[in-house]
């Protein structure tokens, strides 16, 4: 029997999860208006959404559509690599004469491209090194896109990661192509809020405007427990709606670490009663249990300090100021540059992430199994 509950790879509609306003203004805003930058927490479903959106039939009716997620790029050469890989690997499919349109545009790579020769079929062999002029290809790629026969859609997710790039002006370099594009509109998404919020709204900041933001929030309580009832009763089994809601709670509606529950809960032979809490908070206590070695090793890498700050914000859930005299004096923290110190290298090695609350900074641990097992643990 399927496992409605998807955690990795593409989600089948059926098994898809609400989320019908955010796809009808995504896929409006990029039908009509341009290019949209979605952003979100970790985890709430960005990339299942982009990959949702482009599977409306609207969407794969009339438009090519690309993705590429540049979390491991390190430079602009791999961004580019990444997007001629992707960009020849969707045309595939569609037969040699959109793969030669393509070819024709790249010319700077286009020898990374040939067709086999006993079975006819295109053969990639593009590898990093291919791209000797980055900025050339990148050029060449948008030429492409701008000239393709239909009208483009690119998904570019983990877009903060080109702020890490080495070179410079990469923002001017890549707004001044796409500004000109008529024919092919972008999608950038990433969890990062604080590095995308700057490069999209200070004015200063080549992108500043060009994208339409959208914000990503939970699934709603009740569409998410119907979900759930919904999965477990097609295999007719009964789950109460309250050890949904429980779930729910527990994990502030992240989608991933519910769904995760549910998945490993669905997994199990449960038997003909009907699932109540207390199976959900064992399925939890397995998974936690099952990550405990990770955890202690996460733990092994942080100093004292950071440490204590991460136990404490866990203890929290949220904390919207860590440095003040109270929190330091109710977690027995030391001095309040010392904690200001450990917080930020906990940000920049993502062990705490922050959400705006009422325009303010709310600071929580990113990994909500970890939350949970610091604070049962320490
Ligand atoms: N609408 C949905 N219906 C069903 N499952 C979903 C949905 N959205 C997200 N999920 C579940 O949550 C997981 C995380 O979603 P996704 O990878 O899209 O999040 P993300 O915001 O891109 O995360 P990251 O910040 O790590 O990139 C998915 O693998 C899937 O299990
Ligand atoms: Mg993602």
């Amino acid at each position: 029997m399927i496992n409605p509950f998807y955690l990795t790879g593409i989600i089948p509609g059926k098994y898809f999860c609400d989320r019908e306003k955010e796809t009808k203004s995504i896929t409006s805003f990029l039908e009509n208006q341009g290019n949209v930058l979605l952003t979100s927490a970790r985890k709430m479903g960005k990339t299942q959404i982009i990959r949702h959106v482009f599977d409306q039939d609207d969407i794969r009716d009339n438009y090519y559509t690309f993705y590429v997620d540049i979390y491991s790029a390190t430079s602009l050469r791999e961004m580019v690599f990444f997007m001629g890989k992707e960009i020849y690997q969707r045309l595939v499919p569609k037969g040699k004469k959109a793969l030669n349109r393509f070819l024709g545009a790249v010319k700077s790579i286009t020898a990374a491209f040939s067709l086999d020769p006993v079975s006819g079929n295109p053969r990639i062999n593009l590898r990093l090194g291919d791209i000797l002029t980055p900025e050339l290809t990148l050029e060449e790629i948008f030429g492409y896109l701008e000239a393709a026969d239909k009208p483009c859609l690119f998904a570019i997710d983990e877009f903060q990661q080109i702020a890490r790039f080495p070179e410079t002006n990469i923002e001017a370099l890549l707004r001044t192509h796409i500004q000109k594009m008529n024919n092919c509109h972008f999608l950038f998404s990433g969890s990062d809020r604080h590095i995308l919020e700057q490069m999209f709204s200070s004015y200063s900041k080549p992108f500043y405007n060009s994208a339409q933001p959208l914000f990503l929030d939970r699934i709603p309580k009740d569409k998410y427990i119907s979900f759930v009832i919904g999965c477990f009763a097609e295999s007719g089994r009964e789950i109460d709606p309250d050890a949904v809601s429980y779930c729910y709670d527990l994990f502030d509606g992240y989608t991933f670490y519910m769904h995760k529950v549910f998945h490993d809960l669905f997994a199990q032979d449960t038997g003909k009663r009907v699932i109540r809490e207390n199976l959900v908070s064992n399925t939890i206590e397995t998974i936690l249990g099952e990550g405990e070695h990770g955890y202690r090793e996460q733990m092994a890498s942080l100093s004292t300090i950071q440490k204590q700050v991460l136990v404490a914000v866990s203890k929290a859930g949220i904390v919207s100021q860590p440095t003040s005299g109270d929190f330091i004096k109710r977690n027995s923290l030391p001095s309040s540059s010392s904690v200001q110190k450990a917080m930020i290298s906990l940000m920049d090695s993502q062990f705490v992430t922050y959400r705006m609350i009422e325009s303010k900074r709310a600071y929580q641990v990113s990994d909500k199994f970890l939350e949970l097992w610091l604070r049962v643990t320490y």
